[in-house]
């Protein structure tokens, strides 16, 4: 292989690949290697890695690795084939859902995994009108842009389709409902939104919702919101979809699911990213009736889904989550997290808000915590100071201003310790200069 510097690859990149992506970091890192909860750059150094929520066994787990190479070596064919490892991996994947969530769908990316909840849930339903949260990214792909405010309201975009309705995402620290009751009032919104479109003869077929939302800025659903939005989609005869491409997998830490955290059971859930801990997989997993109601006669077919190295993949990842004792493990490190940054909050003004459930964590940086003016820059400085000091965070949200944590699941406590001793340290050094 070429070895190529930093400045070459990215002169090759602009001339050779599409410029619509931006790279992280003023001076981007050239990555050559993957451990654990580290990434090595190519002069040997390491990072600790607490954004890469695709990893999420650790980077190059070894059973992982072994169970795809094992299987390459010996078939990769399509689904036309009968093998043992789809049925077993559906029977586990579908053990881990509450009744009555137990038909899979196998496909490669969690954009395919949420146009095929889109295309369910509109032959269940026999309509597209779909409600959606602000800020939402769901995928990549037109149907997706066009009902996810997070790119087609942002630059480029062209607006929300006829057919998508938005309701305010239910963030209890900025949002327009604080307090007592939010998560209730929120839900009103929804109430409101379906009781338009029905008077108007358009009632929703679909109500689609990440269950802990990431893009939004590491939001924690006020609580009831799920619950009640729910109820008035299904009053009207929608379908609940819950996107869990980000957060599934136990990274929740109280449940494996984190819709099961919020006390719903959705019709269809997404789910992506950790599944085969970087392996291009993907899955929907939606109930019997559901499932029924898509056999019209056109065959669902997708040439990589759920082959058997995916599917020998899938397992591994599964039997790692479990034998490690990952969920767990995200519950305690995610409480050490919060009591760790909560600790810190007083001693540091730019700290507005710090939330999470697991190893899915926030931490709002503001200028002002009465106008909630956010410190977008500040947070930038954060990442850039602790990217200097060995760890890799990024900001998140509409305003750039949250601190995001989603790290590998195989973080350790004294991981944890050494985040929070540098970022107590950086906000000091980023408050003196503010
Ligand atoms: C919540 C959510 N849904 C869906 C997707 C799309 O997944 P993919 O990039 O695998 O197509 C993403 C990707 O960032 C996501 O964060």
């Amino acid at each position: 292989m070429t070895y190529r510097t930093i400045a070459e690859i990215l002169e090759i990149r602009h001339r050779h690949v599409g410029r619509n992506l931006s790279v992280s970091y003023t001076e981007p890192l050239k990555i050559v290697r993957g451990q654990g909860q580290y990434l090595f750059d190519a002069d040997g150094r390491r990072y600790l890695d607490l954004v890469n929520n695709v990893c999420h066994v650790g980077h190059c787990h070894p059973h992982v690795v072994a169970a795809g190479q094992r299987q390459m070596a010996e078939l990769n064919t399509n689904t036309r084939y009968l093998h043992d490892h789809l049925a077993e991996y559906a029977l586990r994947l579908s053990e881990t859902f509450p009744d009555p969530l137990s038909v899979v769908f196998f496909v490669c990316t969690g954009t395919e995994a949420n146009d095929l909840a889109l295309r369910l849930s509109r032959t269940h339903a026999g309509t597209k009108e779909i409600i959606v949260l602000e800020h939402a990214y769901h995928g990549h792909s037109p149907s997706l842009v066009e009902i996810g405010t997070y790119k087609c309201e942002g630059p480029g975009g062209e607006g929300l389709a006829a057919h998508a309705h938005k309701v305010p995402m239910p963030d209890p620290y900025r949002g327009p409902h604080r307090g007592e009751g939010a998560g209730s009032r929120y839900a009103d919104e929804v109430r409101r939104t379906v009781a338009e479109l029905t008077a108007a003869n358009r009632p929703p077929g679909a109500f689609m919702a990440e269950s802990l939302i990431g893009c939004g800025g590491q939001v924690i659903p006020a609580e009831g919101f799920m619950a009640g939005a729910f109820d008035a989609a299904r009053a009207a005869g929608g379908v609940c979809i819950a996107d869990e491409v980000q957060v599934g997998f136990g990274r929740a830490g109280s449940r494996f699911w984190a819709f099961e955290a919020l006390d719903v059971v959705p019709d269809i859930v997404t789910l992506g990213k950790p599944i085969g801990n970087g392996h291009p997989m993907a899955a929907v997993v939606t109930t019997p009736e559901i499932a029924a109601s898509f056999v019209t006669g056109m065959e669902y077919f997708n040439t990589f889904g759920g082959n058997p190295v995916s599917c020998a993949i899938g397992l591994a990842v599964l039997e790692v989550i479990e034998s490690e004792g990952l969920q767990e493990h995200a519950r305690v490190l995610g409480e050490h997290f919060l009591a760790g940054f909560g600790e810190m909050q007083p001693r540091h003004r730019l700290i507005g808000d710090v939330r999470g459930l697991g190893l899915f964590l926030g931490v709002e940086l503001v200028r002002d915590h009465e106008t909630l003016e956010p410190a977008d820059s500040e947070a930038a400085a954060v990442v850039d100071a602790m990217r200097d000091r060995g760890f890799l965070l990024s900001t998140d949200g509409p305003l750039h201003n949250v601190l995001k944590i989603k790290p590998p699941m195989v973080l350790s406590a004294d991981d944890v310790d050494a985040v929070l001793e540098n970022v107590d340290a950086v906000l000091t050094m980023v408050e003196a200069a503010s």
